[in-house]
């Protein structure tokens, strides 16, 4: 029957000690169309994709297929019923290649059995290149930045020819272009009468890419909306069951003294055409303000802040002056006790440790201060851990559940939460509100402000522009490891600053 829906998901519930992550969820996805999910951070989205895509196969209710009852043991399952799922948090084997990881399980081999790398790179190459992207298919999955990774699950993905996608968050960690790429591809496929099931915290591009929209809260479904009967407004409402109020940040903020000097700072990028991936920036920082970094991928925004944070691997040349004192970080930790802190944009890899619980993950850093006479004070950290997890909004079970066990929104606000007891003078924050849904991106804008207030000073990247605009003083623009722009809360417009990020660095001619 024509009509008879792709995916039939029917009562489906969801449960864990302490929380219901779906909660009898019921929603028909028709073929060929693109079906966006939206809910608040925890609100289950994530749970449903991977019932659907065969990695959590515990559940109650049914899911039907082109109409037939199916039972998926594992995600080979639901591959061979055509449907597969690009990764919230990514899901790459770091120690293997872009190739490997792509055709990992299902490898190419020769008669005699032998892998036949020349065809799976070749075959990786021409899927990189469908998505404009330049990573060498022999390059370690691990050595690459989170937009290429990303890049290569959605690769991975793409290689399986599957008529069903899911894409959980898939643009969190890309930038403007590579977004506009995705979207390249995503209109391909629909082209092709690929059925996209997607997941997304942004407004706008659920807004281009979508037929219909569900809309989850709390493991309930709310409802599905086609989508030109509805409004970004309405759905937000939807989300959060309430108003989002306006923000409006920074105007009356005062701004103290230089507490961060950098200058002409360099770092080299060895074997690298450019040979440098920074090259003479210089700027100040003062107490209470809140820096922007923009830029494109590539541009060296992450670079900038893993320097001053002393965690760039090649030594940096220049200087940085931290409250008047010549500063030189050797690693994460000196600089940590000179009381500069960063939240990385990578979460999997350097922010959470997923063998601890939410309250080692949050109290790690300021054990100290929970230490009298030798001995930590329990209560004290569970007062510190309670206070954060209140304060960001954190959905868990409680403080003792496992950190891998929060929603992916929820393991970021987790570790901010952490960097942010540690009370720094200098906070980094790499692309923060990745993956954070609209009323926790509202929270945490509010707590920079007061942060702010209390005397801290902030450097940001995000991927999003307006963002930046929001909640930034001021604004650098790097473009090619170079400072190409800087500009006032006032005069910075997202024209301007697009003009200075795609300005090349190099002299022409
Ligand atoms: N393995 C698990 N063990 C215990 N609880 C879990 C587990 N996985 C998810 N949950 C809980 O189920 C709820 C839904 O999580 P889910 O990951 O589906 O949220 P989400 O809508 O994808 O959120 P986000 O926007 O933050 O990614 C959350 O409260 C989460 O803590
Ligand atoms: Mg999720």
């Amino acid at each position: 029957m024509a009509d008879t829906p792709i995916i039939s998901i029917k009562h489906v519930t969801k449960r864990y000690p302490g929380v219901v992550a779906l909660d009898d969820v019921s929603v028909d996805i028709r073929q060929g169309e693109l079906h966006s999910i939206c809910g608040e951070n925890g609100a289950g989205k994530s749970t449903l994709m991977k019932i659907l895509s065969g990695v959590i196969t515990e559940y109650d209710g049914q899911i039907e297929v082109r109409g037939e009852s199916v039972n998926f043991r594992g995600t080979r399952d639901a591959e061979a019923c055509g449907l597969s799922i690009i990764h919230q948090e990514l899901n790459l084997v770091e120690e293997l290649s872009a190739a490997a990881n792509v055709f990992l399980g299902r490898e190419h081999t020769s008669s005699l059995g032998l892998l036949n790398n020349r065809k799976m790179n070749a075959e990786t190459s021409e899927l990189l290149k469908q998505l404009e992207c330049d990573v060498h298919p022999q390059a370690i999955a691990g050595s690459l930045r989170v937009g290429d990774q990303q890049l290569l699950e959605i690769a991975k993905a793409l290689s399986l020819n599957s008529e069903i996608l899911i894409m959980d968050e898939p643009t969190s960690a890309l930038t403007e272009s590579e977004v506009e790429r995705l979207y390249r591809v995503i209109d391909h496929l629909r082209e092709k009468g690929v059925t996209i099931l997607y997941i997304s915290h942004k407004m706008d591009e659920v807004f281009r890419l979508s037929d219909r929209i569900t809309v989850l809260r709390d493991g309930k479904l709310v409802k599905t909306l086609e989508k030109e009967e509805t409004t970004p407004r309405e759905i937000t409402h939807l989300m959060v069951g309430r108003e989002i109020e306006e923000i409006d940040l920074g105007d009356s903020r005062q701004v103290g003294d230089v507490v961060l000097e950098v200058n002409n700072l360099s770092l080299p990028w060895p074997g690298h055409a450019r040979a440098w991936r920074l090259k003479e920036i210089s700027f100040e920082l003062r107490r209470g303000e809140i820096l922007g970094i923009a830029g494109l991928m590539g541009a060296g925004r992450t670079e900038l802040l893993e320097c001053l944070f002393g965690a760039s691997e090649e030594t940096p040349a220049g200087k940085v002056l931290l409250e008047n004192q010549l500063v030189r970080f050797r690693n994460p930790n000196e600089a940590k006790r000179a009381g500069v802190a960063m939240v990385t944009e990578d979460r999997k890899r350097l922010g959470i440790f997923a063998q601890m619980c939410v309250r080692e993950n949050i109290s790690m850093c300021t054990l100290e201060e929970t230490v009298t006479s030798g001995v930590i004070s329990r209560k004290k950290e569970a007062e510190i851990v309670d206070d954060s997890v209140a304060r960001l909004s954190v959905k868990t079970a409680g403080p003792e559940s496992s950190i891998t066990s929060l929603s992916g929104g929820n393991q970021q606000k987790t570790i901010i939460g952490r960097w942010l007891l540690t009370k720094p003078k200098v906070l980094l924050l790499d692309d923060p509100t990745r993956g954070v849904d609209v009323g926790a991106k509202a929270e945490l804008y509010r707590l920079m402000d007061q942060l702010c207030r209390e005397g801290i000073a902030i450097i940001l990247t995000s991927s999003e522009l307006p963002e930046l605009l929001t909640v930034s003083d001021r604004i650098l623009v790097l473009a090619e490891g170079r400072m190409t722009a800087e500009f006032d809360r006032s005069e910075a417009s997202e024209a301007a600053i697009m003009e200075a990020a795609t300005e090349s660095a190099l002299p022409h001619g």
